[in-house]
């Protein structure tokens, strides 16, 4: 029995997706433990392409089990709606194969209307550029100790006063400060009502559940979102989202102890993106810039915007490495380089005579620090249909050495095109 913890390394959009739904092959389970509808996880099977926010990626087998844990803030809405679309493509999710923990928070429509009310309130350059999701008002609630959970919906009385305490408070931000008009208490919790009856039989206790798996010596995949500089903590606050990213929270968002963890895997895009507003060392603006967006398809799975791409950053992978333990990576994307001259990867960044080996928390100075690059061959050659290492292009098979290098971690998996099948799997992190 193992369990496996996969996370991004960069802001993400890595391609925890596609990974995840590779590696439910030879797992049990699939948890989720932190981030909400933020997310927006791809996945290709047999050219056909799924994009799931909330539900764990692994959903696609028929016989794994999927866990939604105490960390992750759910938007019924979303949610239901995720159910009903895998229902109508003939893959129904009943309560045997979800659980959505009793303790997970609830993103109510006040939370994304104060988000998206917050946002555009914010001055240019101070602007997160969140996805208007509620995730940040929803977490801070949760925080408050004032949140509503996904257990208060087996009791509407309870349900009833924490809406009408919460509402009241959200309606006075709106209306005061925002200028916004107020929403109404009926319409939720008339919709909520409903929510509840749909939901209630999904919903348990994730870690018990998980414990008794580990008993039993079920694999158990851990399915991060977002990325470590996304990280709320570690990340480049304020510019990150509202929950902890990093590996750790693993165990602290489903209910599982630290000493039942085997094997991190880091999602490392081949290059950089990110989306929405912050510092990017590596970010370019340039042809080549370009050139990766297009041919990458970068355009966030959940808002549709441009990500903005760079040069992969090795200042961002050792802290990835360091905050998250990690015990092999994942490269992605590797086909998106094919056809570049050079290849740079930042080693460190310096500003004002000064040299920086980690992202600096001071967030003027990581929006102020240059990347100090160096310069490896590219290949020219087309690798979408390779299928193992030594049939990579040689240029190719030393950028991945390279990687290794610099990260002090091998790669265990590299991935060479959106499907499924389009991976090569040199180390099974659950064959340990
Ligand atoms: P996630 O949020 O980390 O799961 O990543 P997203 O799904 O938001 O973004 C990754 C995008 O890249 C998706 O459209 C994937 O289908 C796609 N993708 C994943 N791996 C590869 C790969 O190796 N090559 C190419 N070309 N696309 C990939
Ligand atoms: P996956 O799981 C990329 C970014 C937003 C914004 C910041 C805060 O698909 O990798 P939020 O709505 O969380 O308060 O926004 O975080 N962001 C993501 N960027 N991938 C994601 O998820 C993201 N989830 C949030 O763009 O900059
Ligand atoms: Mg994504």
């Amino acid at each position: 029995m193992s369990s496996v913890v996969i996370v991004g390394t960069q802001w993400g959009d890595e391609g925890k997706g596609k990974i995840v739904d590779l590696l439910t092959r030879y797992a049990d389970y699939v948890v989720r433990f932190q981030g909400g509808n933020n997310a927006g996880h791809t996945l290709v099977v047999e050219g056909k392409q799924f994009i799931f926010h909330i539900i764990p990626s692994g959903i696609l087998y028929e016989d794994k089990k999927c866990m939604i844990g105490n960390g992750v803030i759910i938007d019924p809405a979303v949610l239901l709606g995720e159910i009903k679309e895998l229902q109508e493509k003939g893959l129904p999710v009943t309560p045997e194969r979800l659980m959505i923990s009793e303790r997970a928070h609830l993103i109510m429509p006040y939370h994304s209307t104060l988000d998206q009310a917050s946002e555009a309130a914010l001055a240019q350059g101070k602007k997160i550029g969140t996805t208007g999701r509620g995730i940040g008002p929803c977490y801070v609630d949760k925080v408050g100790r004032r949140g509503i959970k996904v257990g208060d919906l087996a009791d509407m009385g309870v349900f009833r006063d924490k809406l009408q305490t919460n509402l009241d408070e959200a309606n006075f931000l709106l209306t005061q400060k925002y200028n916004v008009k107020p929403l109404d208490f009926d319409l939720i919790y008339d919709q909520f009502q409903s929510y509840a009856e749909q939901l209630n039989p999904f919903s348990g206790n994730v870690s018990l559940e998980l414990d008794n798996a580990r008993k039993r010596n079920d694999n158990i995949l851990f399915e991060g979102a977002q990325g470590t500089q996304l990280d709320i903590d570690h990340g480049t606050y304020p510019f990150v989202t509202s929950s902890n990213t990093i590996a750790g929270n693993a165990c602290n968002g489903s209910g599982v102890g630290p000493t039942h963890i085997d094997a991190v895997i880091g999602i490392l895009k081949a290059y950089t993106t990110r989306v929405g507003e912050g510092p990017f060392p590596t970010e370019l603006f340039d042809k080549t810039g370009e050139e990766l967006q297009k041919k990458g398809g970068e355009f966030g799975a959940t808002t549709g915007r441009k990500r903005r791409c760079g040069w992969l950053d090795g200042v961002v992978a050792a802290d990835a490495v360091r905050l998250n333990s990690i015990t092999g990576m994942a490269i992605t994307k590797l086909d998106v380089l094919s056809g570049q001259s050079k290849i740079k990867i930042a080693r460190e960044y310096q500003f004002d005579g000064k040299k920086y080996q980690a992202m600096p928390s001071n967030i003027q100075l990581a929006g102020s620090v240059q990347p100090v690059y160096e310069e490896v061959d590219g290949w020219q050659e087309e690798i979408g249909d390779v299928r193992s290492f030594e049939d990579l292009p040689a240029k190719a098979r030393d950028y991945i050495k390279r990687i290794e290098d610099i990260t002090e971690v091998e790669a265990s998996i590299i991935s060479v095109g959106p499907d499924r099948e389009e991976t090569l799997l040199l180390k099974n992190p659950f064959e340990n």
